[in-house]
């Protein structure tokens, strides 16, 4: 099968190659792969990958060949899946307990949007417990999972309070359901029970300084790629700054994904944002132009004609 592998000093970092079909373990499928959207992690990684690895976490496909645990979806089903590599290829493995089901009429480009960003922002809501009639942040809201943030949460009954620095997005930001719209964390004037921040640094440090005794800041990004420095008294409590926490976590390890992504998959109303559909051979000049790509989400379609 064809696959992008490392290759440092070419362009994008990597080349397309013939390579070995990928061996499924146990509790894995192996799938088609007809769609997927790189996400920042995934860009990251990939440069840190040995020469030759095959990069890439979600996307969208056919199940080839079912998990040898009998689990997960059957071969032919339609599937959106996440797995730490192997994705930037014509054929990949993944785990079950990251693969679900897909509606038939649901596009492979809006399913490979899904799974990095859609199960993060779930995942990060679920962190802050019922939100039901409370202040939840969403910082850095006009990224791929502030926008899932911003609608989930809603959707949740909770008063959402968005900040991002794009003042042109943030009427978009209220058709989302944002019930506030700030260009940077100092217009936020009533405390949060919670907060979502995909930018951190100061923004980080500043959504700490929001929230009620008892709330909860998910670090769940740092797309700012600065430090953050908190200043005496951060985390001196009284009575109107107790049990304050700041936690993370890392979706790759996160257990058990397949029935959130089932539910983000067959929900038609999330709004995903505009998709710029590419064939897969614009993967590695998109990559090279890292500072002059328009926002949005970008969705590789894969090429099967070497190999139907
Ligand atoms: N913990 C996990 O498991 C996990 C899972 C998924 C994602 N992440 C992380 O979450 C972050 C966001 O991912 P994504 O896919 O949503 O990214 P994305 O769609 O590329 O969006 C990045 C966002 O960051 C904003 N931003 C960048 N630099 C900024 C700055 N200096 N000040 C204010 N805003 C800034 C951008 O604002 P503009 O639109 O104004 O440029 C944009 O909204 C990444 O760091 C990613 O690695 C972590």
């Amino acid at each position: 099968m064809l696959a992008w592998t490392t290759t440092p000093g070419a362009p994008g970092g990597l080349t397309l190659r013939e390579v070995p079909d990928p061996v499924p373990l146990h509790h894995e499928l192996v799938v088609r792969v007809e769609a997927f959207a790189p996400n920042p992690g995934d860009l990251a990684m990939a440069p840190t990958l040995p020469a030759g690895s095959v990069p890439g976490w979600d996307g969208s496909g056919v199940v080839l060949a079912a998990a040898a645990d009998g689990q997960g979806p059957g071969v032919g089903e339609r599937v959106l899946f996440l797995g730490l590599a192997g994705g930037w290829a014509q054929h990949r493995t993944v785990p079950h307990t990251m693969t679900a089901a897909a509606p038939d009429d649901v596009a492979w480009e809006r399913l490979a949007t899904l799974p990095v960003p859609a199960t993060s922002a779930l995942r990060a809501l679920r962190r802050l417990g019922s939100v039901l009639g409370r202040r939840v942040l969403v910082v850095g809201a006009t990224s791929a999972v502030g926008r899932m943030a911003v609608q989930l949460a809603a959707r949740s009954g909770a008063e959402v309070v968005a900040v991002a620095r794009d003042e042109q997005q943030h009427e978009a930001l209220r058709g989302l359901g944002a019930r506030e719209t700030h260009a940077s964390l100092a217009g936020v004037g009533a405390r949060v029970h919670g907060a979502i921040d995909i930018v951190g640094g100061h923004h980080l440090v500043d959504a700490y300084a929001l929230l009620e005794p008892g709330g909860t800041v998910i670090a769940l990004g740092h797309a700012a790629g600065a430090d953050e420095h908190f200043p005496y008294g951060a985390f001196v409590a009284d009575p109107t700054t107790a049990d304050r926490s700041i936690t993370s976590f890392f979706l790759g390890t996160e257990p058990g994904l397949a029935v959130e992504m089932g539910y983000l998959a067959a929900d038609r109303t999330l709004d995903v944002g505009a998709i710029d559909l590419r064939p897969w051979a614009e993967l590695p000049s998109w990559i090279e132009a890292a500072d002059r790509r328009p926002a949005g989400r970008v969705v590789f379609r894969v090429d099967h004609t070497d190999r139907p």
